[in-house]
């Protein structure tokens, strides 16, 4: 069911539910980061295998402070500029947080999401919500309730409707254990953001491989049942094999003759194609076209983890 009820959201999460949750991002799939029996329904119900550790959410710093251990004095920069928002920490977890959550791992991946419902049901409950993407796993991250309701909503009692997601792709994963912090997942948070707020640069650890320090690293990702193909240049894009094609574009670009369009942001902007990119890679999908055709927007910004995503989306197993 999807309703705008928090009170509801809060009985089911307290009873050790799973709930659907709006944030800036995408909607998470939430539970009481604290009870095991409740953490382990979120990875059944996502079919999530147990090695991929979860998120877990919080309504401010001081929060975040009850759950971890050893902060190094840039955290709290990133915290006071950049929090809420887009932008998840690694940090050392303390004992209250159950392995379960973080897979075995001494490090806990926290974040405060900026999202209004979101930040008053956290200030309501005195628990962290461990919460991943509310979508099957591999598949693309919910940016609307609807989504969440169309793949998982037989699954769970209770979807709160937040509206649409305003950035519209994952919060960024920075490792803040190491001596350089260490960028993990490319996301919502820019790279430039984070090194400015910081005073110093940071290390990318995107490394596409089959041992990931955050499994968002898993080379295939985020992905629909169509197959992507990435090309450099739309218009020498050649159908030898007759294909039914639809083309994901930026900018000004009209490809109407050649198939079905969607645009992420006519005026190419890059947070507005941010915003779009999944919502659109899920209409394209139910339309089961041959192939989606698409292209790197500029790599700077949030267009890098745009084009991480699309990447990821296009890897042919
Ligand atoms: O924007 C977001 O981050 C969304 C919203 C719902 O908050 N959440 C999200 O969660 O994208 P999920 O589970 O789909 O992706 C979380 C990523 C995974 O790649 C996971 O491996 C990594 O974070 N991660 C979580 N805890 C970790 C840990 N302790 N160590 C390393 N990586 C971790
Ligand atoms: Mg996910």
């Amino acid at each position: 069911m999807i309703g705008k009820d928090l009170g509801l959201a809060i009985d089911f999460l307290k009873k050790g539910e799973v709930v659907g949750i709006p944030t800036e991002t995408v909607y998470g799939l939430a539970a009481n980061a604290l009870n095991k029996d409740a953490v382990l329904s979120v990875f059944e119900i996502k079919n999530r295998p147990h090695f991929d550790p979860l998120i877990i959410h919080l309504p401010n710093f001081e929060s975040i402070v009850q759950y971890t251990i050893n902060h190094d004095k840039r955290v709290q920069l990133l915290a006071e500029q950049l929090m809420p928002g887009p932008l998840t920490l690694l940090l050392h977890k303390n004992d209250k947080i159950p392995y379960l959550v973080t897979s075995g791992s001494e490090k806990v991946a926290c974040r405060i999401p900026q999202h209004p419902l979101s930040i008053e049901l956290l200030k309501q409950l005195d628990f962290p919500l461990a919460a991943p993407s509310a979508n099957p796993f591999g598949y693309i991250s919910p940016t609307k309730a609807i989504h969440v309701e169309q793949q998982l909503g037989d699954k769970i009692p209770y979807i709160l409707d937040g509206g649409e997601c305003m950035v519209g792709i994952e919060s960024t994963i920075i490792d803040c254990t190491t001596p350089k912090f260490e960028i993990l997942r490319l996301g919502g948070c820019s790279i430039e953001t984070i090194e400015q707020c910081l005073g110093e640069k940071v290390i990318l650890n995107l490394n596409l491989n089959s041992n990931p320090k955050a499994p968002g690293q898993l080379d295939k990702h985020y992905s629909p049942r169509t197959p992507m193909k990435l090309v450099n240049d739309f218009k020498s894009y050649n159908n030898k094999e007759q294909k039914r094609v639809a083309f994901l574009t930026f900018g000004n670009e009209n490809l109407e003759h050649m198939g079905f369009q969607l645009n992420l942001s006519a005026s190419a902007n890059l947070s507005e194609a941010a915003k779009n990119l999944f919502d659109m890679m899920r209409q394209l999908d139910e339309m089961n076209f041959d192939l989606i055709v698409s292209k790197l927007l500029p790599e700077h910004g949030i267009g890098l983890a745009v084009n991480d995503r699309l990447k990821r989306a296009s890897i042919v197993e």
